[in-house]
Formats: C-alpha cells, structure tokens, sequence
C-alpha cells in the first residue's frame, strides 16, 4: 500500500506514495463529515501516541484519528512516562514493543529519536514531530489543505515565512511541495535562516513584500522561542512588522492568495488577528484535513486491517 513501513523523514514516501496517501484522505474527510465518524477498519488494532514534547492539536489528532477506525489508542506523554525516571528510548521501545503494539506515533526533542525507535521495534512508527527536524504528517496535512483549497498543487509558489532555522514543519514541507512539483521559497531574515541555505532545497529571500506577488500560499512559521537562545532579531514588532501577515499585506498579495500555519499561532506577531480570522486563513481547514491524513497515514501502514474500507 506505501513503498515503506514508517514515516518518519517525508523522503521515506515517494511521489506515489504521497499521492496515495491524500487520496485516501479524501474518503476519509467525507466518514469525518458524518454523524456516526466511525469505520471498524482497525479494530483490534494497538496504537500508542508517545508523546514526549508538548503537543496539542498533533497528538488529539492522531489520537481522534486512531478512534476513528476502532483502534485502541493509548496515549503516553513526557510526564506520565518512563522516560522522566532515566529509561533510555531503545528500553521503552522494547517495552512498548513487548506489549504488542502495531504502531507507535512519536514526538521527541531529539532529531532522529523515531529513527532509532524503528529500529529497534516491529512496530510501524510515525514520526509526531522530532525536533528542528521533521514533521511529515503536517506537511501531508498542508499539501492536502493546498489541494482542497487551490485544486491542484503542481506549479504553484509557497512562501514559507519565519523561523526557518528552528522548523521541523519546514524541514518536511519544502521537499513535500518539491515532490508534488510546486515551488517552495522560504523567506526569513538571515538570523532566521541556517547556516547553508542552499541546502535546503528552496529559494530564498529575505523580502516578503518583495515576493508576496508571486506567491499562491504564504505559509506563516511561528518563532521558536523554545528552540532558540536569545531573540534572533530587535523586537517581535520589528519582526511583525516585515515578516508578519497583515491586512495591508494581503491587500497587496493575489486575491485568491491562501494564508497558512501549522498552529499553535502567535496573533499580532507572524499574523494579525484580522487576518487570522479572515476567510484568507485556512487554519482551521488545516486542523479538520489533519485528522483525515493521519487515518489515511495509519490507515495505510497497517495494510487496511481486516474488516472495512474507507468507502
Ligand atoms: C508545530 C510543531 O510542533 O512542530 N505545531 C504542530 O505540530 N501543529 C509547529 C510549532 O510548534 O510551531
């Protein structure tokens, strides 16, 4: 059904793959706009949700999307796991994998830490977000969200705005919008950028206003704060102030412009709350997409389970 068993860096999916996996959203988006949003497709299924950074909307998405096809989710979060007493992440993976869990969806501060725990379980991982590194399941849900709303995503121009530096989102979305055949360009002050832009496979500027014209989807990345030591420029209303989304902006960006964030969003700093709340920002739709994809994503990995499709 997919050409690999985890997700975990978006390279892991081709083209096909991706593909495949928005399309069999599309039936789940319609079981998620019924009353009863329910489909027996992974009963008897086990997946956990090891959540071991704070998450709202990631983690209650997989969770609902888990639920959604019968499967039994249990969640584990920093907290509440064994991790906090020193267990190291190959003895949890044991652990977890002794339980006989089918599949594993993992958010970690480290880069790679979903890496390792596939290697060192039969399970099925996907990656929730780890670090400045990845987060494929958002940019699955983005290219989505881009298809729904524009119709098609080969050929169009994606600004990605802000802390690219610091962006696991950035780190998945870029090459997914590469794959498709649409156009990323990251913009951001060179503070914001890292060391070797050109490696990360889209162009650059360090101008919104320069190229808002061009663009189909401007994509607004929150500061990392968390993630960064000190403030990497003067002021956040400096920063607003040239990188931010606002009313004035978006007067002067293509009408059918879409404006975009993986949430949690900073109003007033890298978007207005006037434009946040506009019909322009199509962040909500991002969120309801998310649980369709992540249905799809396990959907797919566990080869459909043995009873029900999504139709
Ligand atoms: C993002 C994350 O955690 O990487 N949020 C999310 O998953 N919806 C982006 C962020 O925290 O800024």
């Amino acid at each position: 059904m997919l050409s690999t068993p985890n997700i975990i860096d978006i390279q892991d999916l081709t083209e096909s793959d991706i593909i495949t996996i928005l399309d069999t959203a599309e039936s789940f988006k319609e079981v998620n706009e019924r009353r009863i949003k329910k489909l027996p497709t992974l009963r008897g299924r086990t997946i956990i949700n090891l959540f071991l950074e704070p998450s709202t909307r990631t983690r209650t998405s997989f969770e609902i999307a888990a639920k959604r096809l019968s499967a039994d989710a249990v969640n584990m979060t920093g907290s509440a796991s064994a991790t906090v007493k020193g267990e190291s992440l190959r003895d949890t993976a044991q652990t977890l994998s002794a339980m006989a869990c089918d599949l594993i969806v993992v958010r970690h501060k480290y880069a790679g830490a979903p890496r390792v725990l596939a290697e060192c379980m039969d399970a099925h991982v996907i990656n929730g977000g780890d670090g400045r590194h990845q987060h494929p399941t958002q940019a699955l849900l983005d290219l989505f969200t881009i298809r729904q709303e524009l119709g098609h995503l080969e050929g169009l121009t994606v600004g990605i705005v802000g802390d690219i530096a610091n962006s696991r989102v950035a780190g998945s979305l870029i090459p997914a919008l590469r794959a498709v055949g649409a156009r990323p360009i990251v913009i951001a002050p060179p503070t914001l950028l890292p060391a070797r832009p050109d490696v990360l496979g889209a162009e650059v500027s360090y101008s919104l206003d320069d190229v808002l014209p061009d663009l189909d989807v401007a994509y607004m990345l929150r500061i990392q704060m968390e993630r960064s030591e000190g403030m990497p420029f003067p002021s956040l209303r400096e920063y607003a102030r040239f990188y931010g989304m606002n009313a004035a902006r978006l007067a002067k960006a293509r009408p059918e412009m879409k404006v975009m964030h993986p949430g949690p969003m900073n109003r007033g700093v890298e978007v207005s709350s006037d434009v946040a709340d506009s019909p322009r920002a199509i962040v909500l739709d991002q969120v309801n997409s998310g649980v369709a994809v992540r249905m799809a994503t396990m959907y797919l990995l566990l080869g459909g389970g043995d009873s029900g499709t999504a139709s």
